[in-house]
Formats: C-alpha cells, structure tokens, sequence
C-alpha cells in the first residue's frame, strides 16, 4: 500500500497509557516538525514563527559546514534520540555510508522504518478538538547513505563493529536519566566516536524531574552554572569546539498553539 498510513486520524483521540513518546499527538507534532513543509505547519503565508521551520535541516546543514571547514570525512553517523527520524534523513542525504537513528520509543522507530521503507506516507494532525486533517509526505530518494532506525537506550549505547565518524544529540540530553553518563560515552571511549569524529549536542536546557533527578541535570542553581558552561566543562577536555549557534525550531500543538524552542547547539570535534 502506498502511501502507507503511518498515523489514522482516530489514533490522535485514543486515550494512551503508553510510554512516553510513544503518544499519537506527540508522534503527530514530531512528524509535522521533522517532515511538514512550510504550509503543512502554518495556515498563513508570512507566520512569525515561519522563521523555526526547518530545524532538522539546518542542524544537518551545521554538522556539514563543520565537517567540510574541520576536513572530516563523515561515512558513519549516529543519530541519538532520532524520534521520526528528520534529522537522520536529512544527514542522509550527505553521509555517504550510513545514517543510523536511535530512539527509545519503539513506535517512533517504527514509524521512522516504515517512512523509510515505502519513501513516504500519510499521517494526520489535530485541527481543532475532533477536527484533523490528513498531511502526506515524502522522503528524499537521492539519500546518498544507507538511513537504518533501532530502537536503543542513550545511556547504554550498542557498540559496533567499527565508530561513527559523527554523532548527533538532539534535543534528547534534558530527557535522559543520566545525562553526564551519556555523554562518557564519547569523551571517556572511542568505541562510538572515533578520534576526529564530530560531535553535535543540541539542547534547550528545558530538565524535567520526571525524565531525570535534578542531582543529574548539567548546571547548579547552587554554583551558579548555568547548563552550557556545564556542558563545555564536561567536553572541553576532550573535544574542540567547532561551532556554537541556537537553532530554532517548533512544535505545532494546533493552529492556534505553536511551542517554539531555541536549541543550544554546540559541535565539537574529539582530540
Ligand atoms: C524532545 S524529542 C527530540 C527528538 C529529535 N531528536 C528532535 O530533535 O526533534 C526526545 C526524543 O528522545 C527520545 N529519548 C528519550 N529518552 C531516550 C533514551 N534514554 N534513549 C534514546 N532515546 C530517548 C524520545 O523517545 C524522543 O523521541
């Protein structure tokens, strides 16, 4: 079937007990973020927040600058924390080997496979309360590397046969139990990060107690550190900072409800 139904409309109103992310609105808004165009995500031409669309593409377009001005060579990258999978996607279409997307909601790698696998596919949004609507999308064809989605956990990385040249963590830091662990795994081994690999950690510092403990968080009221010093302490003793930016971006709730965001977003590359 083609185009496949990765989401029905009767699924948004389906009260869930299920894990988290593996929400249907939630698994709506991530895919209108990471693949809706312009006009699936705005009504109006000229939205004030038009201005964050596209996030997933710019942080893939940021790795890439940074690749080619540090001369990386990216073949492998691992996309931590992928949900629907945008940003794998879009480092697809310029890693040359093979993007792996990591996630520990089994509905959005499945979701992300089954996007991949027919190039494409349906899902639907929520209008207005019983009001949806169905939005289509496509992914590109011409991504040059191979794109594969699995489910796995942050914390506890599988290692491969070989590093990856790049690692991306998007927005998934402030969501994990233990976040200064998460990142040992790139400065204390290069079992996933190889030597002169880049690492790209893009975050809004939002912490939530129910993802981690507030013992765990980066950054101290107490100290007075705020959460970026927090991160480049942890990193700066073995990675070089290549480039620091925010990133915009937004989740569409409704058309009268947007959450707008602002990533910090950091790439280093390691020593
Ligand atoms: C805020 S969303 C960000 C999704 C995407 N990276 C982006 O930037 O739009 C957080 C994602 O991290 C995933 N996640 C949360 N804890 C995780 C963990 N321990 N291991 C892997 N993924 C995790 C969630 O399932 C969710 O898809």
């Amino acid at each position: 079937m083609f185009p496949p139904a990765l989401l029905k409309g009767d699924e948004l109103y389906e009260h869930e007990a299920s894990a988290p992310y593996d929400a249907s609105r939630d698994l709506s808004k991530y895919l209108l973020m990471h693949y809706g165009s312009l006009e699936d995500v705005f009504h109006q031409s000229g939205h004030p927040l038009a201005m964050a669309h596209g996030y997933c593409q710019r942080l893939s377009d940021l790795l890439r600058s940074c690749a080619q001005r540090t001369g990386t060579s990216v073949a492998r990258a691992l996309d931590v924390g992928c949900s629907v999978g945008g940003v794998t996607h879009a480092l697809g279409a310029w890693v040359t080997d093979q993007v792996v997307g990591v996630d520990i909601s089994r509905r959005s790698v499945e979701i992300a496979q089954a996007l991949t696998h027919h190039g494409g596919g349906t899902f639907s949004v929520i209008e207005q309360g019983p009001f949806h609507r169905e939005v289509s999308i496509l992914v590109e064809p011409g991504d040059r590397a191979r794109v594969a989605f699995e489910v796995g956990d942050a914390n506890a990385l599988r290692v491969g046969e070989q590093p990856f040249d790049a690692v991306v963590l998007s927005n998934v830091l402030d969501r994990v139990a233990r976040p200064a662990a998460c990142l040992e795994q790139f400065t204390g081994s290069t079992a996933i990060l190889r030597t002169g690999g880049l690492l790209m950690v893009a975050c809004p510092w939002s912490w939530y107690p129910e993802y981690s403990h507030p013992d765990e968080w980066l950054g101290s009221a107490a100290t007075g550190t705020p959460s970026e010093t927090a991160l480049k302490a942890l990193l700066a003793g073995h990675f070089d900072l290549v480039a620091e930016v925010d990133e915009p971006g937004v989740l569409r709730q409704n058309p009268r409800e947007y959450d707008y965001f602002e990533s910090h977003v950091t790439v280093w590359r390691k020593r």
